[in-house]
């Protein structure tokens, strides 16, 4: 039996006055203001929330934490420092801790050039079949125990119109992601995909085009192959669970984990044969399970 969180989209907010004057350049600035005026508030508590988040993983013996992104808000540097140390005792969960950047952490090509991402969470990117990488850290597996795979996709870009926050899955790591789920090391396990974006809404519908996965159709028929597993993804801030006919495993969102008044993560059980999985909420004081949610995934 191995118990996995999942959590998302923590977004945290580095005070106004931190952040160096550099990164105040163009989509910056009225991200910046988007998010003074919409999201700090919603926001404001997320590095007091994910100290209560390594609370909840050692009261409910999580043994691996997966995270599908979006850590900060603008994708600075000082942001990304506060991320880095705020899921700290998360990193060290004691089957490991898989993740994937969300475009929040991609906000502007700066933070792809000098590839914040991949130096902030180095040591936590390492993959047990890195013969399947592309020219950076994903597709990433981890092989837990015999039982479990961990399957991460990268699907966020930079957006430089502010407009815009679509992602896409390179073509190149959509190849390798189908012949990773061909690898006789990762059949017959129950797999989970980790990746930023939607694959399709709480309804079932595609996400508009400049907010969605472009390329979800070929995305979802790629899972297709997945015998027993689970999609888990964040990008829309609001946590939902989704089945549609024509795919055999089920679509996890966990909203935002941090977002007041609506924080979402999910707890999964998995053996050999079964899984089953538990939706956790926000009590005002800490995290805590839904044990009337808990239920087989198919
Ligand atoms: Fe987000
Ligand atoms: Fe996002």
């Amino acid at each position: 039996m191995v118990r996995v969180l999942h959590f998302t989209d923590v977004h945290v907010v580095a005070p106004l006055s931190r952040v160096p004057l550099r990164d105040w350049l163009g989509k910056r600035v009225l991200g910046a203001a988007n998010a003074a005026l919409r999201r700090n508030r919603k926001f404001v508590g997320a590095v007091e929330k994910l100290a209560c988040l390594a609370e909840f993983v050692r009261s409910e013996g999580i043994e691996l934490v997966l995270s599908t992104g979006d850590y900060t808000t603008l994708g600075t540097e000082v942001e990304y420092a506060l991320a880095r140390a705020a899921v700290e005792p998360l990193l060290s969960a004691p089957r490991g801790f898989v993740h994937v950047p969300g475009n929040h952490d991609l906000y502007l090509p700066d933070a792809v050039r000098e590839r914040r991402f991949e130096r902030t969470f180095a040591d936590t990117l390492a993959s047990d079949l890195p013969e399947y990488r592309g020219s950076g850290a994903f597709p990433l597996v981890r092989l837990v125990g015999d039982d479990v795979a961990v399957v991460a996709v990268a699907s966020a870009r930079a957006n430089p119109q502010p407009w815009r926050s679509s992602g896409r899955i390179a073509d190149g790591e959509l190849v390798a992601f189908r012949r990773i789920l061909a690898d006789p090391r990762v059949i017959g396990r129950f797999v989970f995909v980790l990746t930023h974006y939607a694959p399709r809404r709480a309804d079932g519908t595609r996400d508009t085009h400049l907010h969605g996965l472009e390329n979800a159709d070929d995305f979802l028929a790629a899972c297709r192959a997945i015998e027993r597993g689970a999609i888990l993804h964040g990008h829309i801030h609001h946590a939902f669970e989704l089945e549609l006919p024509e795919l055999p495993i089920p679509i996890f969102n966990a909203g935002s984990t941090t977002y007041a008044g609506r924080e979402g993560l999910w707890v999964f059980d998995v053996d050999a044969t079964s899984a089953q999985v538990t939706r956790g909420r926000w009590d005002g004081a800490r995290y805590v399970l839904d044990a009337a949610s808990t239920h087989a995934i198919r």
